[in-house]
């Protein structure tokens, strides 16, 4: 556990009020992080929290937590995607609300050693499980053409070519080893221009997303949050990139037509949706919010009511 590294949970209010949380319900913090929104749920609410992260130095955070709510909190560690499954192992079916805060944690970011940071010269890991190819492994294998195309679609970065064609040159001169040496080789294959952001963010987030499979785990945690909703349930997301906001804007929208079945069909009137839009717009965090945390200035939120029709997905097997 990294106590050394503040954080400061985003749009908290916000996301408790979104919850609606009534007395002796189950609600799921899918990233419990250091613990932020259980916390808070727990003290605003004699209701329970399943809370999961993938991150195995999130234990650390839980077991204190545990300790003042003992029957009230469980945790596991693991992806969102498997939601189903654990509340499953915990004869859980169904639950008032789930919360996603997703991307990585101040801690992830703010220690070296995790790798994630292109403003702090640590080894190249970037994995928030610590399982799986380091990004070190894939840099130094990757082919070019499909590392383009990562660092376009997961980074929106306009000049991916010419970063990738860089990262390749570079890495048969040098193995590339850390985060300062990918950071400057990022940067050098761009042309010098006035930027708001350092010109590495783009790549760094592209390679983060891609190597931990974000956008398949928040696809698949959506769809698990649907199936384990009660009626009048919420659904509660704050992202932090425009990849990650046009996914859940997307799903909500799928799920308020209840068009899964083809894209070839017309789109059928609303009819039986599983979720109520409840945010036409998303809510963002106010000037003092941003003041107090650099961090939240990204953070939209999203909220969606359950209905009491079926799942459009089917139940949790
Ligand atoms: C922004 S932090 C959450 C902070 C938390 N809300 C708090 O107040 O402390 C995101 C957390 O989600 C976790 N995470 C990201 N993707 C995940 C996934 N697919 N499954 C489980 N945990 C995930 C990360 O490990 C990280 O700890």
């Amino acid at each position: 556990m990294n106590d050394k590294v503040l954080h400061i949970p985003v749009l908290l209010d916000e996301v408790i009020n979104a919850l609606s949380l009534t007395k002796n319900e189950i609600y799921v913090d899918a990233t419990f992080g250091l613990g932020g929104y259980t916390k808070a749920i727990l003290s605003n609410q004699n209701c329970k929290v399943v809370a999961i992260d993938r991150d195995p130095n999130a234990k650390a955070h839980a077991d204190v937590l545990k300790r003042s709510y003992a029957d009230r909190f469980y945790f596991k560690k693991g992806k969102f995607s498997e939601l189903g499954t654990f509340l499953k192992e915990l004869k859980i079916y169904k639950v008032a609300g789930v919360v996603f805060d997703l991307g990585v944690s101040s801690p992830q970011l703010d220690t070296q050693d995790r790798g994630f940071s292109f403003k702090l010269d640590g080894p190249l890991d970037m994995r928030m499980s610590s399982e799986g190819p380091t990004a070190e492994e894939f840099l130094n294998e990757v082919e070019e053409v499909t590392l383009a195309n990562i660092i376009y679609e997961l980074g929106d970065e306009v000049y991916s070519r010419r970063i990738a064609k860089n990262i390749i040159h570079q890495r048969s001169i040098n193995k590339i080893k850390t985060t300062g040496q990918l950071a400057d080789i990022v940067r050098n294959a761009i042309p010098k221009k006035k930027s708001k952001i350092d010109l590495a963010t783009k790549t760094f987030q592209a390679i983060r997303i891609y190597l931990n499979d974000e956008i398949k785990e928040l696809e698949e945690g959506l769809i698990a949050a649907e199936k384990v909703l009660l009626p009048e349930g919420r659904l509660v997301v704050v992202s932090f990139h425009s990849i990650e906001d046009k996914i859940v804007k997307n799903f909500f929208h799928k799920c308020l037509r209840n068009n899964s079945f083809s894209r070839h069909l017309p789109e059928r009137p609303k009819e039986n949706p599983s979720f109520e839009i409840l945010t036409k717009k998303p809510i963002l965090p106010s000037a003092k919010e941003i003041c107090i945390n650099k961090r939240s200035r990204s953070a939209k939120l999203r909220i969606a009511k359950r209905t009491h029709f079926s799942s459009i997905f089917g139940e949790i097997a």
